[in-house]
């Protein structure tokens, strides 16, 4: 039985929705508390037993392969300074177990293309795809999102895209799916089109930043031509790829903050705030105070 043990974190976009911020940092490196956006992401694999972390990285982006390296000046001085918790803390970013791997996209030609530079280190084993703009917080009790795709990945031996209802009105927003349901929070995938209108989508099933892929998808997108937007579509190799194998739509257990907007951004800070074993209880009185 294949395992999942690989992930690939498509870093190379450049915010531009978040400028300025994003001006001379990624916007995978904005915080939410007190973590970076990609932090959650690779966390959320460890949680899924996923030991290799492959980025694919562009320009501007040091700053995502500093934050998983050692920090050795500041190690030194929180050590000299004998700030045991900060040092644990500095030193806890990346369990001792966790491989990083950089790979640097030439040039932004979409998602799809992304996934594909990371086809040399992947080799011929499946494996997961996380977009780190999409916080996803799992409900309470439950594993990390990808932990229960992985898990259902182990049980049904095919590739599984994690999917949420969404509005209608907002379909232009993302990869919609047409599916017809195949056991519980499951369904059996038809189609999947990149960011239709409203009018022309075959349901409001979305999917959000997670997927477990077969191997097979790299055929697909060695072929792609340009999709939606000029870009190498992953959504478009998913579509080829459902026509020779099971795909399967998931809709997993937890809340995905779209934090590559300003809105989602602001939502997953005040939840994730609120949650905080540091700042919860006095943020809640906070907010309490305020009127509209
Ligand atoms: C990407 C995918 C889209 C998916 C979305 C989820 O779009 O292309 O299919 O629904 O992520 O966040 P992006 O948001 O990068 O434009």
């Amino acid at each position: 039985m294949k395992k999942i043990t690989k992930a690939v974190f498509p870093v190379a976009g450049l915010g531009s929705r978040f400028l300025p911020a994003t001006k001379a940092q990624p916007k995978e490196m904005l915080p939410i508390v007190d973590k970076p956006l990609i932090q959650y992401a690779v966390e959320e694999a460890v949680a899924a037993g996923i030991t290799d972390m492959v980025f694919i990285t562009g320009r501007n982006k040091r700053a995502i392969e500093d934050h998983f390296d050692k920090a050795y000046e500041m190690e030194a001085e929180l050590e000299a300074a004998g700030k045991e918790d900060l040092l644990a803390l500095v030193r806890s970013v990346i369990p001792p177990h966790i491989n990083c791997i950089f790979i640097r996209q030439p040039a932004p030609l979409g998602l799809g293309h992304a996934v594909l530079c990371a086809r040399p280190v992947i080799g011929d084993a499946p494996f997961a795809v996380l977009l780190a703009d999409d916080l996803m917080d799992a409900d309470c009790g439950q594993p990390s999102v990808m932990a229960q795709m992985t898990r259902l990945y182990e049980a049904e031996q095919a590739s599984i895209v994690a999917v949420q209802d969404v509005p209608r009105a907002l379909t232009r927003q993302y990869g919609i799916v047409s599916s017809t349901p195949h056991g519980e929070r499951l369904e059996r995938m038809h189609g999947i089109v990149e960011k239709p209108a409203p009018e022309d989508a075959p349901s409001t099933l979305a999917v959000s930043g997670r997927y477990v892929l077969s191997n097979r998808i790299f055929d697909y997108l060695e072929h792609q031509g340009k999709g939606m937007g000029g870009e190498i579509q992953l959504t478009d190799a998913i579509a080829q790829l459902l026509q020779s194998e099971a795909v399967y739509a998931y809709r997993y257990r937890g809340t995905r903050y779209d934090c590559g907007s300003k809105l989602g951004y602001l939502q997953a800070s005040v939840a994730l705030g609120l949650k905080h074993p540091e700042t919860g209880a006095a943020f809640a009185d906070y907010l309490r105070t305020l009127s509209f």
